[in-house]
């Protein structure tokens, strides 16, 4: 009997000894949990990050309409971009909405909707308004006075010193040297308001600046993921965390203007107490140079899409893959590494991303034999079977599907059984189809009990989440829900568990 005993004892260290922190066979599947919102900042998760920046409404990629309080019509790129900018517009939409970039909190570059920026006529007269120049230099730079009394009345100052004004509906120049007040007569006031906006890493970081980001970005790190809720995730049955992180993480601690140092020791905390719990580590590189999807949570700077047009962009996105990987692989927590996260179709071409995929899964193996590499399939259009066969050709390969009951008409008006029934049908058919032998593992790597159905009770969520627990289980990856803390309650694991929707 103690002798058996001693035996078993034996094995079991034998078999997590191989098998990294966990001593489950080969450690699958995960049973996951996002750590979204720490060290790539999404807004939406915690508003508040966002309150203390002046201007606030005037970010990185804030969408801006103007119109002249004398016309009575919105300042519009005529055609898009590429010519003149006009004030004949009754109504703002696309043509009609300037996108900022931000130099500090009054002081603006504005990108038209086919991307150039509005600037002084330099061929012209030298004072006429156009939108020409494909980057901006100095005659691209705007200041913007606010009345203090009104905030949605503005000028703005063009970089000759002169403000602009709207001398008629289809001539707008910077040359109005007047004061004039802030009246409804001064053809250099307009009236503005902003749309969209986005709220990431790009916008928190450059909206406070060089001064008060550095402090703000290092209070969050380190207190909004704490060793406490690692001994959290662990206790509640969890087993991985998937930690996004962002592409500037690799210059640590200086990385480029307006990113912050310092996410990369906040890491290397994430690793200590994942050793510490026994628990595994998927990295998320979820932000990749120049945003690989346009939104804020690839840090996008104004909702444009550059990843992967050029063979160098693609080169420095490896170059982070190689850096993060020999940091971390011989930690017995570094389970996984994930290329990058949610490419976007028709942006981001398969052919595109699977030069990077192979160079990438490269980058990992020179570092590491023994952590798998997550492939995301790309969002948008596209073929669902695309990568399966890629993948096939390499080892310890996993593909990343991302499954929300949300985001698209579908889903709209569906009953709460008619979602627990789609997730039962209609996932199960989805998961099943990509599933193929020899293949590629699957991971369901992001997916929520939020929904859209309204005032569901407490067991209409219960059985949500258990539907989706059950079928994603059975993927052979597993599954990892997002994300561990948000203010919206149900996106919340953290809330969830401890309002007792989950259980583990
Ligand atoms: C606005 O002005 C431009 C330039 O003269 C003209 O081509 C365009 O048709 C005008 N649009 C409207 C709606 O008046
Ligand atoms: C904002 O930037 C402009 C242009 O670089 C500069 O002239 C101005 O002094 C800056 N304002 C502040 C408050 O830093
Ligand atoms: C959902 O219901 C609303 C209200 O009845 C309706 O206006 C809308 O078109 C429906 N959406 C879809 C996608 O069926
Ligand atoms: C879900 O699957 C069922 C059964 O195959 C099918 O009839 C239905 O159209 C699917 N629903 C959607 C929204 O694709």
């Amino acid at each position: 009997m103690k002798l058996l005993f001693i035996f078993s004892i034996t094995c079991l260290c034998m078999l997590s000894s191989s098998n990294g922190s966990t001593g489950r066979g080969d450690g699958l599947p995960v049973r996951a949990v996002n750590l979204g919102g720490w060290l790539v900042t999404e807004g939406w998760i915690k508003p508040s990050l966002f309150d203390a920046i002046p201007n606030k409404d005037l970010l990185d990629g804030s969408g801006v309409q103007l119109k002249s309080v004398t016309v009575g019509k919105y300042l519009c790129a005529e055609t898009g971009g590429g010519t003149i900018i006009v004030a004949n517009r009754s109504s703002a939409s696309g043509w009609e909405t300037f996108s900022l970039w931000r130099i500090n909190a009054t002081t603006f570059n504005l990108r038209v909707f086919n991307r150039q920026f509005v600037g002084l006529d330099s061929h012209g007269n030298g004072v006429d308004i156009v939108a020409v120049a494909n980057a901006p230099s100095q005659i691209q730079t705007f200041h913007i006075d606010r009345n203090p009394n009104d905030l949605k009345r503005v000028r703005i100052r063009a970089s000759n010193g002169f403000y602009l004004q709207v001398k008629n509906e289809e001539l707008v120049s910077a040359d109005y040297d007047g004061n004039g007040g802030w009246g409804d007569d001064n053809p250099s006031v307009f009236i503005l308001s902003t749309s969209g906006g986005l709220q990431g890493e790009y916008q928190i970081t450059n909206g406070y600046g060089p001064l008060l980001a550095p402090p703000l970005m290092k209070e969050h790190w380190s207190t909004y993921i704490v060793e406490d809720d690692f001994k959290f995730i662990k206790e509640n049955g969890l087993d991985a965390v998937r930690i996004p992180v962002g592409w500037w993480i690799a210059s640590d601690p200086n990385p480029p203007k307006p990113y912050v140092g310092g996410s990369l020791q906040a890491l290397d905390h994430a690793f200590s107490w994942a050793e510490k719990y026994g628990m595994k580590v998927i990295i998320d590189l979820h932000a990749a140079p120049g945003s690989q999807n346009g939104w804020e949570h690839s840090a996008s700077r104004d909702g444009s899409q550059e990843w992967g047009r050029t063979d160098e962009n693609i080169q420095q996105t490896v170059d982070v893959i190689d850096f993060l990987t020999a940091r971390y692989a011989k930690s017995p927590s570094l389970f996984a590494v994930e290329l990058i996260n949610e490419p976007l179709s028709p942006g981001v071409s398969l052919d595109r991303l699977t030069k990077y995929y192979r160079a990438g899964l490269e980058a990992v193996r020179r570092h590491s034999q023994t952590a798998y590499v997550i492939l995301s399939d790309r969002l948008g259009p596209h073929e669902p079977l695309e990568l399966v066969d890629f993948a096939k050709g390499f080892t310890k390969v996993a593909i990343d599907v991302h499954h929300y009951n949300l985001f698209s008409p579908i889903f709209d008006n569906l009953t709460v059984q008619q979602n627990i029934d789609y997730v039962n049908t209609n996932r199960t058919q989805q998961l099943t189809h990509i599933t193929v032998p020899n293949g590629p593992l699957i991971f369901v790597g992001e997916w929520t009990a939020a929904w859209q159905v309204r005032d569901a009770s407490k067991e209409d969520y219960e059985r949500y989440a258990a539907a989706q627990l059950r079928v994603f289980g059975q993927q052979r990856f597993g599954w990892a829900y997002w994300t561990l803390k948000n203010v919206q309650d149900h996106w919340s694991m953290e809330w969830v568990i401890k309002n007792g929707i989950i259980k583990l």
